[in-house]
């Protein structure tokens, strides 16, 4: 555990145990699988989380801008709902949404600690000190970490309000996305809530544009994935050999995003041994982006033991916000809940 100059009561950076082992292993099952596929968490080194901090000021990505608008028209209303003691936001990246939240908490005089979780160390600090100097009440207790592995250090005991937000749950499969809001909602007291963002299904033309942005950010941010791989696994991906490509697949309700090869070549992966061949045209799907209806949120959310509280949608393009508890009935691992 850290503290960090500057403000060394008001913020500890616990920064969790990295295991080197798992982008190997998830490298070599989906590089070696057919179709070939690469877990989205691996986009977020420094240099992508930039680039995702730049997409979001797009024009054309509009999940951003939706998201923010509902949560300031609802937050204040949320915050005097829950008054947590902490507020707990997973993939927090930039920490924007977070500053609307805590905005609110401050105008109800709701003083709680802010736990971000993220798996990208310098966006995490970065966002935290922006808003200590933005609210000179707010503790920040920030976890370097993949969620996947960690949920665990979320803190224990009080009023949790876990925020989800952006959609990142979209990122998710259904049976994913279920486990893990079901491991979530398994250490939920009656008191705690899970605040939670969902991109909503909408016409093709309007999610095109969000995954092609016309500066070509959101290609750089699929290429980056590669120079991950490059730099962590010692492989020799030329990004400039595979095109961008994401669209709609309509019965899946999601955007998928994908490498394209240009052309025939066969790439080298030092630290596994591997040699991995790609045919001109072939694809890594490299994300899905799932796209919501009302339905399929209190489907995932049943099938994690929550159930909604409060469905909140933004004006066109739609986004949703929804409020859920653990489902009355279902069991707490939580001690005395
Ligand atoms: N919630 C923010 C950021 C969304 S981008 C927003 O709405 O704008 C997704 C964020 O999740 C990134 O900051 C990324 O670093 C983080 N992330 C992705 N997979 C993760 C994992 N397995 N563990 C922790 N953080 C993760
Ligand atoms: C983080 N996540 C919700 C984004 C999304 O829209 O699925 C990541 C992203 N991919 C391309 N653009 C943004």
């Amino acid at each position: 555990m850290q503290q960090l100059e500057g403000a060394p009561d008001r913020l500890v950076v616990e920064v969790l145990p990295r295991r080197a082992s798992t982008l190997a292993h998830d490298v070599k099952v989906g590089l070696t699988a057919t179709p070939k596929w690469l877990p989205s968490k691996y986009f977020y080194d420094e240099a992508g989380s930039l680039l995702f901090d730049r997409i979001c000021e797009t024009e054309e990505y509009y999940p951003t801008r939706a998201e923010a608008g509902l949560l300031a028209a609802i937050a204040e209303e949320v915050m005097a709902r829950v008054r947590p003691t902490h507020l707990v936001e997973l993939g927090s990246g930039p920490a924007r949404k977070a500053r609307i939240l805590l905005r609110a908490a401050g105008l109800r005089g709701v003083r709680c600690v802010y736990v971000p979780f993220d798996v990208s160390d310098s966006m995490l600090r970065q966002s935290a000190r922006a808003l200590l100097r933005e609210f000179d009440w707010l503790r920040v207790h920030g976890l370097v970490g993949d969620y996947d592995f960690h949920l665990e250090k979320m803190p224990q005991g009080g009023r949790r309000l876990v925020a989800f937000l952006g959609g990142t749950i979209g990122n998710f499969t259904e049976e994913e996305g279920a486990s893990f809001l079901g491991r979530i909602a398994s250490t939920f007291g009656e008191d705690d809530r899970l605040l939670l963002g969902t991109d909503l299904l909408k016409s093709r033309a309007v999610l095109h544009r969000a995954y092609n942005d016309a500066q070509g950010l959101t290609a750089a941010f699929n290429r980056n994935i590669l120079r991950v791989l490059n730099r962590e696994l010692g492989a020799n991906f030329v990004p400039e050999r595979f095109a961008h490509l994401a669209f709609l697949h309509e019965r899946e309700a999601q955007i998928e995003m994908h490498l394209r090869a240009r052309e025939a070549h066969e790439v080298r992966i030092e630290h596994l041994g591997l040699r991995i061949p790609f045919e001109k045209g072939e694809t890594i799907r490299t994300e899905i982006s799932r796209k919501f209806t009302r339905e399929s949120v209190e489907r995932l959310l049943a099938m994690a033991g929550l159930e909604l509280e409060a469905w909140f949608v933004s004006p066109e393009p739609s986004f949703a916000l929804s409020v859920s508890r653990r489902a009355r009935g279902s069991r707490s691992s939580r001690m005395g809940a």
